[in-house]
């Protein structure tokens, strides 16, 4: 692997170059609808460098920043960088009609800042219902990977499980069944793709008043209502925190004005975990079972460590089998801003109110930072180096990176050190290969179900 010092060379430096000198691709949504938006995308760079015009015949221009390069740069000027979410259709402004204003869909400045501070004291792997809803959720994933009915479930459907249970309860504090977790899951997911698909047609207003939007809206509400009410004294959670924090005693009958002010918070947890993390896990039970020298080796560190309390430090193999993962399927593949100043990005010039999109999915696949980047390797996070986060981002860079992402490598991580512990996984020979491609639906989601695994105990 390149060490630090080793920058790879970047298309940019050298003399200043301007959007007009970019190559400019047409993105033709009938072409890439056909093929895929990665593959487009994908073959695009491929064909002509990982910095581009991409010119989409709905949506307005995009500069493609598919290089480690611009790294450095989005960090330094993440705060002109910002996330559109009043620029309808842009992916935050839709994410706002169904979540409210949430960190994630919160605006720049003021907005932003009072949701983040709400938000950090409750990222912590250690806040006791977090930990013990991933071991229970981990021993259930366990007895469903086990099953060997012919109605055994996906792997797609074990992970949302797995991850809705890991978050259903810290953040809202009473269980759910599994249909429950499932069906709202898909329901959340399906909502947000829908609004995705109807924007180009409709404007906001129409979008607004859309059926399936208002009755996911409507849903919710009657969730946060009732994880308010059902709050007790002592629940280590989320909603108990944010009851606390406003001085409303746990266990009361919820006024309105309470849910609407916690709403947006609650299901902003939920929306951003439940997702990203049934995708992280996926991805990372993938490999592994495609890879079992790499199950082994983290049922070898499970077994080394058994006597001692789990800790990600002293976990490294796992953390590297979910880091490897997350570089070959980096869940969230775009991430998008808006430049609200003439910038310079590495040698680029940016105009103000352009649309740039840095690219985990290209970046990480570049053979000039990750030789041979296919290839499910731990050992490029297990050889000692410090990360380097402008090549290896997954969790987004700047001051909007993801507040949970050391929570969310907690999470699967000790969840693959209790499986690999138990089962030895592997892919049934009739699987189609078709089943573990990804495809771009706002997130990098697998293209059929994801399949079943086959786990038998490991001896
Ligand atoms: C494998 C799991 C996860 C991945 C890959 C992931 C990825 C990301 C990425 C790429 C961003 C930046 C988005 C952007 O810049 O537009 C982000 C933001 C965010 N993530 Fe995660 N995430 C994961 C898990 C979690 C978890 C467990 C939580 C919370 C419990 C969480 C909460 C958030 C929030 C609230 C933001 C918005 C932060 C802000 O705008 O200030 N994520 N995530």
């Amino acid at each position: 692997m390149l060490t630090l010092r080793e920058r790879p060379r970047s298309l940019t430096t050298g003399a200043a170059r301007c959007i007009a000198d970019l190559p400019q691709i047409s993105m033709d949504s009938d072409h890439y609808a056909s093929i895929g938006f990665l593959r487009s995308v994908q073959m695009a760079a491929r064909k002509h460098g990982p910095v581009l015009n991409l010119r989409f015949d709905r949506d307005g221009n995009k500069v493609l920043l598919g290089e480690a390069g611009f790294g450095d740069a989005w960090r330094r000027h993440s705060r002109q960088l910002v996330k559109d979410v009043d620029d309808y259709p842009a992916p935050a402004s839709l994410a706002r009609m169904l979540l409210d204003n949430n960190l994630t869909t919160a605006r720049e400045g003021a907005e932003w800042e009072d949701m983040r501070a709400q938000f950090a004291p409750l990222m912590r792997y250690k806040m006791h219902s977090y930990a013990e809803a991933v071991e229970a959720a981990a021993e259930q994933m366990i007895e469903s990977l086990s099953r060997t009915d012919p109605d055994r479930p996906s792997l797609w459907s074990v992970c949302g499980t797995w991850s809705a249970q890991t978050v259903a309860h810290p953040v809202l504090g009473f269980s759910f069944t599994d249909d429950m977790v499932l069906d709202l899951v898909n329901a959340l997911r399906q909502c947000m793709f829908h609004l995705v698909q109807e924007s180009p047609g409709k404007d906001r207003a129409a979008l607004l008043n859309d059926d399936q939007l208002l009755k996911m809206r409507a849903r919710l509400g009657q969730l946060v209502h009732c994880a308010i009410r059902l709050c007790r004294p002592g629940d280590d959670t989320m909603v108990g925190h944010l009851l606390d924090l406003r001085g409303v005693p746990r266990g009361s009958e919820a006024a309105p004005e309470v849910v609407a002010d916690l709403q947006p918070i609650l299901i902003g947890a939920l929306a951003a975990t439940v997702h990203n993390n049934s995708l992280g896990m996926f991805w990372t039970m993938m490999k592994l079972a495609q890879h079992p020298q790499a199950a082994a080796a983290v049922a070898a560190e499970a077994r080394q460590g058994k006597d001692a309390p789990w800790h990600l430090n002293t976990a490294p193999v796992a953390l590297a089998a979910v880091r490897e993962a997350l570089r070959i399927n980096p869940v969230l593949p775009f991430i998008e801003r808006k430049a609200t100043a003439d910038l310079d990005l590495n040698g680029l010039s940016i105009p103000r109110g352009t649309t740039v999109v840095f690219s985990p999915w290209i970046v990480h696949r570049d053979p000039r930072d990750w030789p041979d980047p296919m290839n499910y390797d731990l050992t490029r996070f297990t050889n000692g180096e410090r990360v380097d986060l402008t090549r290896w981002f997954p969790f987004g860079l700047g001051h909007r990176a993801c507040i949970g992402s050391n929570l969310a490598l907690n999470q699967i991580a000790r969840s693959i050190t209790l499986i690999c512990d138990r089962l030895s996984l592997s892919i049934p020979r009739q699987t189609l290969a078709s089943y573990w491609q990804p495809t771009y639906r706002v997130l990098l989601e697998p293209r059929e179900d994801g399949g079943v695994l086959t786990a038998v105990p490991r001896p």
